[in-house]
């Protein structure tokens, strides 16, 4: 069954917590927590101090995608304020098997992302060290996006590789996620799909939900 993580990125911010209560009311499976510092992407969003305080609205795992320059300084924090799964981008780090190895460490799942730009081959030598793939379909920094298509080749190729060599690795997608691209998107290989717009922006939630579930 398809995973679905709403992307709180699209919630309304002077609620946050209640809204967290309500994706996993709405029967979500991961709350994604998408982190932004201004300097990886053009866009700021939540630090540490705010996922503390959503922690106790929930209990889902926090997936925390950390969209910021040199992740491996923030690592300790964002594991303390309580991520679950704790998601750096290739392109942001120059010691990634490291930053892996230090999420490991501290007890979380460790992700690893890539921008539309980049090539599944990049990342294939790290998927040993993962617990998730993160393949985004728009370049990260505001939610509302439209999906790649482009993209979707690499969500087959990066299913073949879990696939063949037997990898316990959750391949999530991100951005642009609609009830449409959704399908598309499991039925190339996605485990889990993120989305803030499509998700909040539904008249239903919980229907919502349970249909890409059903993907
Ligand atoms: C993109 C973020 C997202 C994305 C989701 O920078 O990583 O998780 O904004 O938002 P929608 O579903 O609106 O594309
Ligand atoms: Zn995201």
């Amino acid at each position: 069954m398809i995973k679905v993580a709403p992307s709180i990125l699209s919630a309304d911010f002077g609620s946050l917590g209640a809204e967290v209560k309500r994706i996993e009311e709405a029967g979500a499976d991961w709350v994604h927590v998408d982190v932004m510092d201004g300097e990886f992407v053009p866009n700021i969003t939540v630090g540490p101090c705010v996922i503390k305080s959503l922690r106790p609205y929930s209990r889902l795992p926090f997936d925390v995608h950390l969209m910021i320059a040199k992740p491996e300084r923030y690592i300790e924090v964002f594991a303390g304020a309580g991520a679950d799964l704790v998601t750096v981008h290739y392109e942001a780090t120059g010691d990634l098997r490291g930053t892996l190895h230090r999420i490991r460490s501290l007890g979380k799942k460790a992700g690893v992302s890539i921008n539309p730009g980049t090539h599944f081959s990049k990342v294939e030598p790290f998927l040993g060290d993962v617990d998730l793939l993160l393949i985004m379909t728009v370049n990260p920094g505001f939610g509302g996006q439209a999906f790649m298509s482009e993209c979707l080749p690499k969500i087959t190729q990066a299913r073949k590789f879990i696939e063949d060599g037997r990898l316990p690795v959750e391949l999530e997608v991100d951005g642009g996620i609609n009830a449409k691209t959704g399908r598309m998107a499991a039925e190339a290989g996605a485990s889990v799909l993120a989305a803030g717009s499509s998700i909040f922006g539904a008249s239903d939630m919980r229907r919502e939900i349970a249909l890409w579930k059903s993907f």
